[in-house]
């Protein structure tokens, strides 16, 4: 059991609040709920108070300021934009906000709004801040909004968001014994002994992914090509930094119970670096490519049974889409991860992501979010490919 305050703010799914509120305390938490007076202008406080069996707080018995109470936790469902600006900017002007300012525990939040609301640069930039913090994000997904406008902005589903909570909590070990591959940033091909050719891959995607592989209770190996960020704790790091280093550390661990190929791998290197610096004597310089090996094509062809083989793609628009699909057959991987690199706020070096998932079952949009909300919904896609296998 944990101690769960839950900050409610002032949008229509505050409703959905509730039922976050009735699964958690079904699960034996002890809920404390704090909702703003914009939340109280959608649902009454007794509600809250009633579902949660604990009082909203004013003064407790001890004398102590509501805001100073300790937590494990401290959700905030649904997150209104403007909620999310107090808490970039360390504002604490209510309850709520100065619950979450003297926190010093995990955070969750899930967002709610207008997807104009959502997209504004304002917005992009706070949860940018959240997420730089290590705040946890779940949602919003796409569908229609309360408005009955369409597009991005809905709430997180309330199972969805318990789930993350107990994933938090650390009471979803879902990956638990099993051994995962990551493979992160991109490789960089020498041309000579200072020089490479290479890719604007920052390696973030990769660490998002083995950060929640191992919360989730894998033993997780990453496989690192040139990665500047900080490594997540508790995850062995093998440097790869070129083609070469990459293939043969990932085939060395061909037998892993899931492989998520999330690193750039250079399709071509020289091939025949120059010993030492070349000179610039201000000639022309051919440097002949050859392709380097497809490592996820040789990962494919020793797949086994039970394993779940994952690729990443990085391609322009629908026609980038459509090689995608031809992946799964071609070189027998169970799911591809495609973002299409055509946008500029996504994908290479960005904090955000959007991916469509693409397996045989069908494909599925993941919307623009933060690249740890995405590994988390790469990793809820690959939990299920596993129960299907077993
Ligand atoms: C009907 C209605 C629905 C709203 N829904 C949302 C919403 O889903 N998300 C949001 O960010 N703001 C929404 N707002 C605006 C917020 O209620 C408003 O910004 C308020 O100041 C938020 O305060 P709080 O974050 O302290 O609760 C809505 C306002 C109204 C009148």
């Amino acid at each position: 059991m944990a101690r769960i305050i839950l900050g409610i703010t002032g949008g229509i799914a505050a409703y959905k609040a509730c039922e976050v509120i009735r699964l958690l305390v079904s699960l034996g938490h002890d809920v404390l709920p704090v909702p703003t007076r914009g939340a109280e202008r959608f649902v009454q406080a007794e509600t809250f108070a009633a579902l949660a069996r604990n009082p909203v707080p004013a003064l407790d018995a001890a004398g102590l300021y509501p805001h100073l109470q300790r937590a494990d936790l401290v959700v905030v469902a649904l997150l209104t934009a403007h909620t999310m600006a107090r808490i970039a900017h360390g504002l604490a002007d209510d309850v709520l906000t100065e619950t979450v300012l003297a926190h010093d525990g995990p955070l969750l939040v899930a967002p709610a709004m207008n997807t104009r609301m959502w997209e504004h640069p304002a917005t992009r930039a706070n949860l940018a801040l959240l997420h730089e913090r290590g705040v946890e994000i779940v949602g919003p997904a796409s569908g229609e909004l309360a408005e009955g406008e369409v597009g991005v902005g809905r709430m997180a589903e309330p199972g969805e968001i318990v789930g993350r909570i107990d994933v938090l909590l650390g009471q979803s070990r879902t990956l638990e014994g099993l051994d995962v591959v990551v493979t992160a940033g991109g490789t960089r091909e020498p041309i000579d002994s200072i020089r490479f050719i290479g890719n604007r891959s920052s390696g973030r995607m990769g660490l998002a992914l083995a950060d929640e592989a191992h919360k989730r209770g894998a033993r997780v190996t990453l496989l690192a090509a040139n990665v500047s960020a900080s490594f997540p704790p508790g995850v062995e790091v093998v440097s790869t930094p070129t083609a070469a280093d990459l293939e043969r550390e990932a085939l060395r661990r061909a037998g892993a119970d899931v492989i998520l190929m999330a690193a750039a791998v250079g399709d071509y290197r020289a091939a025949a670096p120059v010993d030492g610096k070349r000179a610039k004597d201000g000639d022309a310089w051919q440097v002949e490519l050859t392709p380097t090996t497809d490592v996820v094509r040789a990962l494919g062809e020793r797949r086994t049974a039970t394993q779940i083989l994952v690729a990443f793609g990085a391609e322009h628009g629908a026609a980038g889409l459509e090689r995608k699909r031809g992946m799964l057959t071609e070189k027998n991987v169970d799911l591809v991860v495609y973002n299409d690199v055509g946008r500029d706020d996504i994908g290479f070096d960005s904090v955000d992501n959007e991916v469509t998932l693409v397996t045989a079952d069908g494909e599925a949009h993941v919307p623009l979010a933060p690249k740890p909300a995405i590994a988390a919904a790469v990793l809820d896609e690959v939990e299920r490919l596993l129960e299907q296998r077993r």
